[in-house]
């Protein structure tokens, strides 16, 4: 199994990362942090829990809830998106347990220090959690074998006409984590509104199991409609993790824009003009059916 650990916001994209994620055996979910996005921290995490105990992973997967706002900019939360709660749609049981008693930033330390292997982080929500970590504890970047993130895009954005919203919420978050000198593959809007979960797929998600119904409900009340379907942006950092081959990866240097009219932008050194070296590895293209089919046979193994 690959070990990672996911720092989100869910959020109804997150939480189908997360399912997937807690789900399939071919991951090894170590933590599971939250950090304020789509929703205040306070909510993040708590939807983090419910989706734990949905699956009865409660004794193995740990929720850490961090930090509250982001590094500078002021908090503007996607309750637009994604509902007040952040997963509306569902009606899960009161959750029975508790997030962690220390902060997000000291469970990643510790877990990571602990770790005697390298671990894959995985972020799905803003940078705040991650750049705090590695300001403050930059050993432990030393356990770090990747990042791989959904955030950011060369073609566009979801906040501003180049901002998408991880990046947009935090941006000088996520410039800290581009130039913390690690491995990074960047998912963006650039393939995540690509690979949309079609209409039909959505569709058929309730005669699956009863986490399929779940993701249907959730996904009703997701306000991210294209024409053909709805984008899945958090699952496809766990669709790279289990299907590289999927992807088309270029090198780049990224810089993230922390003001102005284009205040969290990522943008890519393309004509290697300004920088010889380069620090993400963008994913720029995604074979769309397999993304499909393998989102659907995830949910036809999960355990409920
Ligand atoms: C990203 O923003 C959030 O609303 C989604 O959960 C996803 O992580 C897409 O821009
Ligand atoms: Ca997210």
């Amino acid at each position: 199994a690959q070990k990672i650990m996911l720092d989100m916001d869910p959020g109804i994209d997150d939480a189908a990362a997360i399912a997937i994620a807690l789900t399939d055996p071919q991951f090894d979910v170590q933590l599971l942090s939250t950090v304020a996005g789509n929703v205040g921290v306070e909510k993040t995490a708590l939807n983090a829990l419910k989706l734990v105990e949905f699956f009865g992973v409660q004794e193995q997967v740990p929720v850490a809830a961090g930090a509250k706002m982001p590094l500078l900019k002021p908090y503007e939360d996607a309750s637009y998106v994604h509902g007040e709660s952040g997963m509306p749609g569902w009606d899960f049981p009161a959750v029975t347990t508790q997030p962690v008693a220390q902060h997000a930033v000291e469970a990643m330390r510790e877990t990571l220090m602990q770790s005697p292997n390298q671990l894959t982080l995985v972020i799905t929500g803003a940078f705040t959690n991650v750049a705090l970590l590695f300001r403050m504890y930059p050993e432990v970047k030393a356990k770090v074998d990747r990042l791989v993130v959904m955030g950011g895009s060369l073609t566009g954005g979801n906040m501003s006409s180049v901002a998408e919203f991880n990046i947009y919420t935090d941006p000088h978050a996520a410039k800290i984590v581009f130039e913390a000198g690690l491995p990074i593959v960047m998912i963006g809007l650039d393939v995540t509104m690509k690979a949309l979960l079609s209409y039909d797929n959505i569709a058929k998600l309730s005669d699956v199991n009863e986490s399929g119904a779940m993701l249907q409900a959730l996904l009703q009340h997701y306000a991210d409609n294209e024409a053909t379907g709805k984008p899945m942006h958090d699952v496809n950092t766990l669709f790279y993790l289990a299907h590289p081959e999927a992807f088309t990866l270029t090198n780049y240097w990224v810089d993230v824009i922390t003001e102005g009219p284009a205040l969290g932008a990522t943008v890519a050194d393309v004509l290697g003009s300004h920088h010889d070296t380069t620090n993400v590895a963008v994913a720029t293209d995604i074979d769309v059916p397999a993304f499909n089919a393998w989102f659907m046979s995830e949910v036809a193994t999960f355990m409920k």
